[in-house]
């Protein structure tokens, strides 16, 4: 049986903005913003992800479409010291979706919650067990799209839920700016301020903001890569940026003009999501409605997110230990489940804490921030170093200078980025 393959240009574009798209977006990189210079803060973020995110896409885009496998084989082709580094790509994508998947539960009942009109605390949601029940569900809503297969699974999931996202957002963004607050919350989210700029803390929020938002650096564009045949690279993955940066922006627009016209902190982190945002819906008019669309859309975009980190691991199942794809789901559905389970565990009743810190925050802190940057730098250095140049740039096209500029961004700029970024989320903890 040849390699399986998506429908049209526009179902891969799709299926990837989907891996893009995710809790990052509407979520994280409001806060993000707001914590980092407003306004100012887009500067260094539009220079990572034009600089480094869409480089490195691109890049793992021709890996996966030179080769036609996924990260281990394609490595391995290079010999087989390097199918470790492949291996090791694999398995902190795997560690990041076992968390992942449990903050996408939290999202799904939190949707079910207002679309039943029954909001809830979110101490008393997690410290009870019905948070397990979710991780269980949405698992295994990411298991049956995955199993189906890239055509039937993962490309049609992503065709209706990315334009329901959209269609959402678009409505929740042309609310939020009808209210009273609206200005005030427009104007802490994008005022700018400059003098942010010199803190080297907010160069490296941005470039991580950058890798984790674009899912580049994991194998995940590589993986989906290697299941399209033509097409021009650059232009699908300019595409995907862009519109992985509207949404991520967008989103801050929906968010703080609802928490300034309610007059409420606007919080951090778990909090902002979790905690003010719902006590924001509560209080309105529609909030119910307001909030299950919500959570709706924020469920949809973490699960085309997660969706793509199970394909990684299963294509590797499939590529490298020719497991049928049924089998091969199965099994790290099996696996993921496992290991997310203390994630799931650490804000119920249990508590499972590490030196007092909740397994699912130091998974974020190991998995998502130290293990996403050591995946990005093995993949940049590999790619970048070792893999045939000529059969890259036979993928990417392109003239001379332009593939010479790109060469230098792969080999130099993203590694040493990287570097810096990595050493900066160590001081993040101790200093
Ligand atoms: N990009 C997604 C988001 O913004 C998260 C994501 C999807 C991801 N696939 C990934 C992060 C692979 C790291 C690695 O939420």
């Amino acid at each position: 049986m040849g390699r399986e393959e998506w429908s049209s240009t526009l179902g891969f574009i799709l299926a990837s903005i989907g891996s893009a798209v995710g809790i990052g977006n509407i979520w994280r990189f409001p806060y993000i913003v707001g914590a980092n210079g407003g306004g100012a803060f887009l500067i260094p973020y539009l220079i990572s992800v034009l600089l480094f995110g869409l480089p490195l896409m691109v890049l793992e885009f021709a890996i996966g479409r030179s080769t036609g496998k996924s990260v281990v084989s394609a490595f391995q082709s290079l010999g087989q010291r390097f199918s470790v580094a492949g291996l090791a790509i694999v398995v902190i994508v795997s560690l990041i979706l076992s968390y992942y998947l449990v903050i996408t539960s939290w999202v799904l009942a939190y949707a079910l919650f207002f679309a039943l009109n029954r909001p809830v605390d979110f101490g008393a949601f997690t410290g009870s067990y019905l948070p397990l029940i979710f991780f269980l569900l949405s698992g295994l809503a990411v298991f049956l799209t995955v199993r189906s297969g890239v055509r039937e699974g993962i490309e049609k999931v992503a065709r209706y839920l990315i334009p329901a996202l959209v269609v959402i957002l678009l409505f929740l963004v042309a609310f939020s700016l009808t209210e009273p607050g609206a200005l005030e919350g427009a104007r802490f989210y994008l005022l700018p301020d400059y003098s942010r700029l010199a803190d080297p803390g907010v160069w490296t929020a941005a470039f991580g903001q950058a890798f984790f938002s674009l899912s580049v650096g994991m194998g995940v564009m590589l993986t989906y890569g290697s299941y399209l045949k033509r097409g021009d690279l650059f232009r699908s993955a300019s595409i995907i940026v862009v519109a992985d940066m509207l949404i991520a922006i967008l989103a801050g627009l929906m968010i703080f003009p609802l928490v300034f016209t309610a007059g409420v902190d606007p919080a951090a982190g778990v909090n902002l999501a979790f905690v003010t945002l719902p006590s924001v819906f509560v209080e309105m008019q529609f909030g119910m409605v307001l909030g299950a669309l919500f959570f709706l859309m924020l469920f949809a975009a973490a699960l085309t997110s997660a969706v793509s980190m199970l394909e990684v691991p299963v294509a590797t199942l499939m590529d490298s230990y020719g497991y049928p794809r049924k089998r091969a789901t199965l099994l790290i559905f099996a696996a993921v489940m496992l290991l997310g389970f203390p994630s799931a565990l650490s804000y119920t009743a249990l508590k499972l804490e590490i030196f007092g810190t909740p397994f699912l925050d130091l998974s974020d802190y190991v998995f998502g921030t130290i293990g996403l940057i050591v995946a990005g730098l093995i993949l940049s250095i590999v790619g970048g170093w070792y893999m045939d140049r000529t059969r890259i740039y036979a993928e990417i096209g392109g003239c001379r200078w332009q593939q010479r500029v790109y060469t230098v961004l792969i080999r130099y700029c993203v590694p040493i980025i990287l570097l810096i970024t990595l050493l900066g989320s160590f001081f993040q903890v101790t200093g």
